[in-house]
């Protein structure tokens, strides 16, 4: 099976950004260990990040059409993109979103996904750990389908 893994806005600052919140391994340590960690359950992983909105909509769906299923932390898009709300809505392949935070011991905004009502589930607060649950998830659900 065959996964994309995307992170959204300001998360090419992993490690850099408020560490207290978002600890300090850096994007390319946590998209090494993944990969690792995927090849180990068979998974081949494809990564992405954009601070793009557009980026990422393209991205999705492109990987409708060549991936079984897409890990998203769509970052702050998360609160208010009815855009990419309405591309997950579209597509054919599971959509997990993941976060880093516990978005709900945070401010009032970061309560609300958007996203949520159209993924297949979601996975919060767990750290990067939650990447990991992630993948195992999509593979899940993957697998149940055939
Ligand atoms: C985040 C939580 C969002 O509220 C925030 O805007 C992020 C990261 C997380 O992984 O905890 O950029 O998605």
């Amino acid at each position: 099976k065959q996964f994309l893994v995307i992170n959204g806005p300001n998360l090419n600052y992993l490690g850099k950004r408020e560490p207290e919140i978002y600890g300090s391994t850096t994007l390319v340590n946590l998209e090494n260990s993944l990969k690792t960690k995927g090849e180990a359950l068979d998974l081949s992983l494809d990564f992405l990040q954009s601070n793009h909105e557009g980026v990422i909509i393209d991205a999705m769906y492109k990987a409708n059409e060549t991936c079984d299923g897409v890990l998203l932390n769509p970052g702050a898009f998360t609160h208010y993109s009815y855009a990419i709300r309405d591309c997950i809505a579209s597509l054919n392949i599971p959509v997990v979103e993941v976060h880093i935070s516990n978005v709900h011991a945070r401010e009032e905004f970061r309560h609300t996904s958007v996203i949520a009502p159209v993924s297949a589930g979601q996975i919060v607060g767990f750290g990067l750990f939650g990447y990991e649950m992630g993948i195992n998830a999509l593979k899940n659900i993957a697998e149940g389908k055939e």
